[in-house]
């Protein structure tokens, strides 16, 4: 009798479950969503990609699917991404609410957040971005102090074989610590390791499936399982920064900016309506959303590219041939220089193709009732532009399929960009690190180039290009063999 009771309870559950669960009506089409679960089974986890490009085959560029009980609208292709992002930005540029993100930063920090908050501190990040200008806190000069570490340390290992993972990651960081804190550190300094440790272990569990638990299931979230570790993760990194900003009150001099830290002291000073925006907590906030977006992206994308150059050497001697022949006997590399190189700028923007570091971007949301190829999409609905599917579009690309820098090169020689590129998304929300990303990628590979050959270890196997999935996608560990050019 009991059974028959739970079996009926569970069936009526299961049932209401079922009929929260339908599209709207004209809401992109999409499989059949399963109670509890909704599409999610029918996901490879460790390769997602390949089950999203069937259902774009079979329902077109806008579809849906059900993860638990939500609904997610996936937008496929360059064009309807485009004009989600790009033509109706307005309604398209919201960030969903993830709450266990929102429970440890402080609503949302700042930059992944909405509105007012959100706008000022893109404005201001971006502008700072720009006057760093140039000289020698310039970011380039930044840069360039970084490269010089990276050459040291593929120095010390030519002739030998390397894995280059911790290098790129460690420079990457250094470079945003030196336009954020003012300041790099060793590679071998141990506070250094265990801050960025943290960064990486606390990226991992927010996008992971812990973090939907916590949303999903209020009554876990004071059990000890991992999701507590990224509020462990953020404290430490909040006390890091909170020390540094405490560091910077006493040595800013108002007006004279060294770093981030400074010019966000004196955007407190400026007395307007915006000022309530630009307080303490929030520049805590925008420091690390920084920290924490300009990372694995970066490195990320130098392996890759790195992977490439060794198992494409005719790739590589082009690109040698092309910087020797533009700096000659000059020292050092300038951004400007990337005019003058068109294959290595095809090189470069095709590594970031096939990286296809941030798949599919950071989750988007409706701010409104919208259309979209004619089908209607209520406000607050969870968006994800399938950036992945652009950067391999058929059509698009003259080798969708394998790694060719004609990709990017015109029948001239001269560098172009398709459309279709868009491995920083698109629109008011485009990634706020595109600039610096670009100089970063330019001035290391064409620094390293210049000095190194990239060669495969003869014991290194059969060279693997396969992407391993997540939020930043990244090629599997590899040895980076390093030889002195003459
Ligand atoms: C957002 C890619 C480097 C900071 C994004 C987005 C993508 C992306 C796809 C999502 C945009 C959207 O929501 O539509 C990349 C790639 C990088 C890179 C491929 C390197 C190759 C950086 C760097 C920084 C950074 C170096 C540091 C300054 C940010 C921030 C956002 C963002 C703050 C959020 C922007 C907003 O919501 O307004 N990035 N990124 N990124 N990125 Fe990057």
């Amino acid at each position: 009798m009991l059974g028959t009771l739970v079996l009926l309870w569970l069936g009526i559950f299961l049932f209401l479950l079922f009929i929260t669960m339908r599209r709207p009506k004209n809401f992109p089409p999409g499989p059949t969503p399963l109670p509890l679960f909704g599409n999610l089974l029918q996901f490879n986890p460790n390769a997602p990609l390949k089950e999203l490009d069937k259902l774009s085959q079979r329902y077109g560029s806008v579809f849906s699917i059900f993860v638990g009980g939500r609904p997610w609208v996936i937008l496929s292709g360059q064009e309807v991404i485009r004009e989600a992002l790009v033509t109706r930005a307005a309604e398209f540029t919201g960030r969903p609410d993830q709450l266990m993100v929102s429970h440890i930063l402080d609503n949302n920090g700042v930059i992944m957040s909405a509105g007012s908050k959100w706008r000022e501190h893109r404005r201001f990040a971006l502008t700072t971005l720009r006057n760093f200008g140039l000289g020698k806190h310039s970011m380039e000069e930044r840069i360039l102090e970084e490269v010089k570490h990276i050459c040291e340390h593929l120095e010390r290992h030519a002739g030998m074989s390397m894995d280059p993972q911790n290098l790129f990651h460690n420079a990457a960081s250094n470079i945003i610590c030196s336009i954020i804190f003012g300041s790099r550190f060793n590679y071998e300094d141990d506070y250094f390791q265990t801050l960025i440790d943290r960064m990486q272990e606390f990226n991992k569990i927010v996008i992971s499936p812990w973090a939907m638990i916590y949303d999903i299931i209020p009554p876990v979230r004071c059990l000890p399982l991992p999701f507590r570790k990224a509020f462990e993760h953020y404290e430490k990194l909040r006390a890091h920064i909170l020390k540094v900003v405490a560091e910077h009150k006493n040595s800013w001099v108002v007006g004279k900016p060294r770093d981030m830290i400074d010019y966000y002291l004196d955007e407190m000073l400026k007395v307007t309506d915006q000022k309530k925006l630009f307080v303490h907590s929030k520049m805590v906030a925008l420091l690390f959303d920084l920290f924490l977006a300009g990372t694995d992206t970066t490195s990320n994308t130098l392996r890759t590219l790195s992977l490439y150059l060794m198992t494409h050497e005719q790739i590589q001697e082009r690109c040698q041939q092309e910087i020797d022949m533009v700096l000659g006997s000059r020292e050092h590399v300038s951004y400007e220089d990337r005019h003058a190189m068109p294959y290595v700028q095809a090189v470069i923007h095709e590594a970031q193709r096939v990286s296809d570091v941030v798949p599919l971007s950071v989750f988007h949301t409706t701010t409104a009732n919208t259309q979209i190829r004619g089908y209607s999409i209520p406000k607050g609905t969870l968006i994800v532009p399938y950036l992945s599917s652009a950067l391999r579009e058929k059509g698009q690309w003259k080798f969708p399929d394998e790694f060719n820098p004609q990709n990017f090169l015109n029948d001239k020689g001269e560098f172009v960009k398709p459309d279709a590129f868009m491995p920083f998304s698109a629109g008011p929300r485009v990634c706020l690190g595109e600039g610096l990303a670009r100089m970063e990628l330019f001035l290391i590979l064409v620094t390293i180039l210049r000095r190194f050959r990239l060669v495969w270890p003869e014991d290194g196997g059969v060279p693997d290009h396969s992407l391993i999935f997540g939020g930043t996608q990244s090629v599997k560990p590899y040895c980076l063999g390093v030889q002195l050019r003459l």
